[in-house]
């Protein structure tokens, strides 16, 4: 754990040596979401994933937008001597990780997105963020686990593995709620990254459910288009938080990935 001078501080776990890996969760998870990456990847890397702000031990405080996770994640490879990593990020993970790259490209070595998608909110989407926010002051983060539960995780996982859905809603009932509303508020004011990712011109891996609901295989394969030399991984079985659900398949993806840019 590290306090800023700001006074905010923030969690992470920092694991094994080599190429450094920086993993960013999804809303409203923790780094405990990486746990499944923790262990299997210090072989070939060293892997760090941070909570981000208003989550887990990143407290207090809430985002205000997506330039804030950006920023606290590049303040925190400052922290621990690392001028560039593998920056990988899970669904809004993956929305700071496209910050991360407009702000600080030079920080970058690669980039992994998973299950996320670039497009900015649809009106839509931005009215159903405040209802959850109201849901949040209102309700409490319970409330959100309920909501958001059932896209969370594909067919495949609420039928095979209940302990993993059961783990992921106590994960997000736990969420603090400023660090939720903060995190709404941020997601329904992000920019469109659509135009960002004709920009990138270092290797990236994408990687998506094929039972992803929240962000289908359709906004992974826009991406993979749009990124030059990207490479889309599509895992059968998994959801919304395919790194969970599969994590054999997805750590060996992740893993190979890695060994390349080590080779190159
Ligand atoms: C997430 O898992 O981070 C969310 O599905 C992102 C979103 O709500 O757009």
């Amino acid at each position: 754990m590290i306090t800023f001078a700001n006074g905010h501080t923030l969690g992470y776990d920092d694991v094994g040596s080599g190429i450094p890996v920086l993993l960013l969760h999804g809303f409203p998870h923790n780094r405990s979401l990486w746990s499944p990456q923790l262990g299997a990847l210090a072989a070939a890397a060293r892997t760090i994933c941070m909570d981000l702000r208003g989550f887990g031990d990143s407290t207090p405080g809430a985002a205000r937008s997506m330039d804030d996770y950006a920023d606290d994640a590049a303040a925190l490879l400052d922290t621990l001597g690392i001028d560039r990593a593998v920056i990988t990020g899970l669904s809004m993970g993956g929305y700071a990780t496209l910050a991360f790259w407009r702000r600080h490209p030079a920080r970058v070595r690669a980039l992994v997105l998973c299950d996320t998608r670039a497009g900015a909110d649809s009106e839509a989407s931005r009215a159903s963020r405040r209802d959850m926010q109201v849901m949040a002051q209102r309700q409490g983060s319970a409330a959100i686990a309920n909501q958001l539960i059932n896209g969370m995780v594909g067919p495949t996982t609420r039928l095979k593995n209940p302990e993993l859905v059961d783990e992921l809603h106590r994960m997000m009932s736990l969420a603090p709620e400023d660090g939720v509303v903060g995190a709404l508020g941020a997601m329904m004011t992000r920019p469109d990254s659509t135009p960002t990712l004709a920009t990138i011109d270092v290797p990236t891996l994408i990687i998506v459910g094929e039972e992803d609901a929240l962000a289908p295989v359709t906004e992974a394969r826009t991406m993979y288009l749009a990124i030059g030399g990207s490479r889309l991984e599509i895992i059968a079985g998994a959801g919304h938080v395919s790194n969970a659900e599969r994590p054999a398949t997805f750590n060996h993806l992740l893993s190979e990935f890695l060994i390349s840019l080590t080779a190159q």
